[in-house]
């Protein structure tokens, strides 16, 4: 009885764990700033979300060009354009050609790393894809 009982909690903890693993990806490495960014808990938690300061950075400057059939000659990007990795390197080089014109000098370092940070989060294989929360 004992041992089934261990075992029980032994079951739980383990599939609250990994719940709370794959609910989000936990953090971001930031390779041009070299920080890691905690994205599953605190203040980024609520940032990386649609509504906070990185999605709605997102929807309302880069979507502004980005959209569907926009007339400022961008391709239409959304979130599962790119991989985590991918978005990454779009931020870590920064050539894309609208940064290289100056067009998110309009934004502060900190707003971009929570575009970034909202965009890792987002990713066509990120995990928070396949929850709906
Ligand atoms: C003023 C319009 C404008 C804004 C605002 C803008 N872009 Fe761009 N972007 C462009 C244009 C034009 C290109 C070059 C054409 C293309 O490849 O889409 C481009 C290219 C890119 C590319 C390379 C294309 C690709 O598919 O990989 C990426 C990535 C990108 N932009 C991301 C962003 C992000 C992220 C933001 C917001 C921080 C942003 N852009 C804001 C106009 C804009």
């Amino acid at each position: 009885m004992k041992h089934l009982t261990l075992g029980v909690i032994c079951f739980f903890t383990l599939a609250v764990t990994a719940l709370s693993v794959y609910a989000t990806p936990a953090k971001r490495f930031d390779a041009k700033t070299g920080t890691c960014r905690i994205l599953n808990d605190g203040p980024l938690e609520w940032e990386t979300r649609p509504w906070g300061e990185g999605g709605r950075t997102f929807k309302q400057v880069c979507k502004s060009c980005h959209s569907r059939e926009n007339n400022q000659g961008a391709s239409f990007l959304w979130e599962e354009s790119k991989t985590s990795r991918g978005w990454n390197n779009v931020f870590a080089r920064q050539r894309a050609r609208c940064a290289r014109d100056g067009v998110w000098a309009k934004l502060s370092d900190d707003q971009l790393l929570m575009v970034n940070d909202y965009l890792y989060r987002w990713s066509s294989d990120s995990l928070d894809r396949t929850d709906s929360a």
